[in-house]
């Protein structure tokens, strides 16, 4: 084995990317619950592969079969069942585990220096992860596909000038049909998980030369054993693969209970007007994105007039982008910035989440209020975020971590 690994290594660096990654990378100590996510969408983006490549060898994308090709998945295909349920609960388990991952980055500042390409990294993905996730929804041809599609092209149209050219241009027709379908199978199939997979490469590739940062927000590398071993790490192989290993047990329970029990989950991570088949002819009554979109579609709706809308809605995303430099906080994790920023940071969550819910709801005069409010309190968080992280008054740092 010795020899053969010394005949590839004379030819590729195998040891040499086996030890800078994972038996050499030396990672701090003090990683907790909030530290799993990133594995745990490593996990997630290999599940959505594999079952996706299934699901292609007996999916039809065609407008007059789409539809009737999921269903011969769902009832005739051995295993079709499973693999589309593994696909579509996968969706939802990669939102809820990246927004907990970039909770994680907005907890302990790990977008700050020298971070910041890591974190424009990770939102190129989360970008690309949107379109992944708004292409693949068209694909069972269902109402809510047609008719989300519909409502989200539509709001290119709002752009002065080339909006109703570009819409066209996006769904290749007047309207949407069996040719959107088409190139957003080929999209979804094969562009954009290229693109996940090239940027998730560069992530990491990004982390491992600057190093993970910690809830402690320390930079470990500050004090090194004689060997140049960083005090307060440990080798990433085998303490934290055999840890994560916990997190993947865990996630998979959980997971499988919800593939295997409640895959619907009431309709939210598979919406009930979707199980009929799109009609261009018939307007469901109610058309909500699925429950990742809706803080965003909420924040649209929040905007009286269209453009302004979609430009709030571009904002909301776009501002993410610009935070590790909006954070002008001498301290990287909550744990030592000042009450201010605790306060925002909870504002923040809480808006956020509230926007999702009334993304999902029928709006009322009201709710078009609150999100108002919720809307100006988002944008609020990183408008005034370079203000109170140098005003107010920081703990001090431990020299090192504390556990
Ligand atoms: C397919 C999606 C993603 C995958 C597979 C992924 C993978 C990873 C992995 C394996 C790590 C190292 C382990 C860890 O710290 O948890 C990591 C770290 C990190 N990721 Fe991601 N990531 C994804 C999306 C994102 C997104 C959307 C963001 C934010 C916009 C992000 C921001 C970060 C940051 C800031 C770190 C460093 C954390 C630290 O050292 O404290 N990632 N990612």
């Amino acid at each position: 084995m010795s020899k053969f690994m010394d005949w590839v290594d004379a030819r590729f660096p195998a040891t040499k990317m086996w030890e800078d990654h994972l038996s050499k990378y030396y990672a701090p100590k003090n990683f907790n619950f909030f530290y799993f996510f990133g594995s745990l969408a490593l996990l997630v983006l290999v599940n959505q592969i594999v079952t996706g490549v299934w699901l292609t060898m007996s999916y039809t994308p065609s407008a007059e079969e789409a539809f009737a090709s999921v269903e011969y998945i769902m009832r005739d295909v051995e295993y079709g069942s499973i693999l589309r349920l593994l696909h579509s609960t996968g969706a939802s388990a990669f939102f809820i585990v990246v927004y907990l991952h970039m909770f994680r980055g907005l907890l302990y500042g790990s977008y700050q220096k020298p971070r910041e390409l890591v974190w424009v990294f990770g939102m190129l993905i989360y970008l690309a992860l949107m379109a992944e996730a708004f292409m693949g929804y068209l694909l069972p041809w269902g109402q809510m596909s047609y008719w989300g599609a519909q409502v989200i092209i539509s709001l290119f149209g709002a752009i002065p000038l080339i909006g109703d050219d570009l819409t066209q241009w996006i769904r290749g027709d007047y309207l949407i049909s069996g040719i959107t379908l088409n190139r957003f199978f080929a999209l979804h199939v094969v562009a954009l998980p290229i693109v996940i997979l090239g940027l998730v490469v560069l992530h990491v590739l990004a982390l491992h030369e600057v190093g993970s940062n910690n809830p402690d927000g320390v930079d470990i590398k500050k004090h090194k054993d004689e060997n140049g071993v960083p005090l307060d790490g440990i080798a990433f192989h085998p303490y934290y693969t055999v840890k994560d290993i916990v997190g993947v047990v865990v996630f998979l329970f959980i997971f499988c209970s919800i593939v295997f029990f409640f895959p619907e989950m009431g309709g939210y991570f598979l919406e009930k007007p979707n199980f009929e088949q799109a009609n261009p002819f018939k307007t469901p009554e109610h058309i909500a994105p699925v429950w990742y979109f809706t803080p965003f579609y909420a924040i649209l709706r929040a905007v009286p007039d269209k453009l302004l809308g979609v430009i709030a809605m571009g904002a909301a995303i776009a501002v993410l982008f610009v935070l590790p430099w909006l954070d002008r906080s001498p301290v990287k994790s909550m744990r030592y910035k000042g009450w201010l920023s605790k306060i925002w940071l909870f504002v923040f969550c809480i808006s956020f989440v509230i926007l999702g819910v009334l993304g999902v709801l029928a709006p009322t005069p009201g709710r078009t209020l609150l999100s108002q409010v919720c809307t100006f309190l988002y944008f609020a968080y990183f408008i005034l975020m370079p203000f109170y992280t140098r005003l107010e008054k920081t703990k001090p740092v431990p020299e090192r971590v504390t556990g």
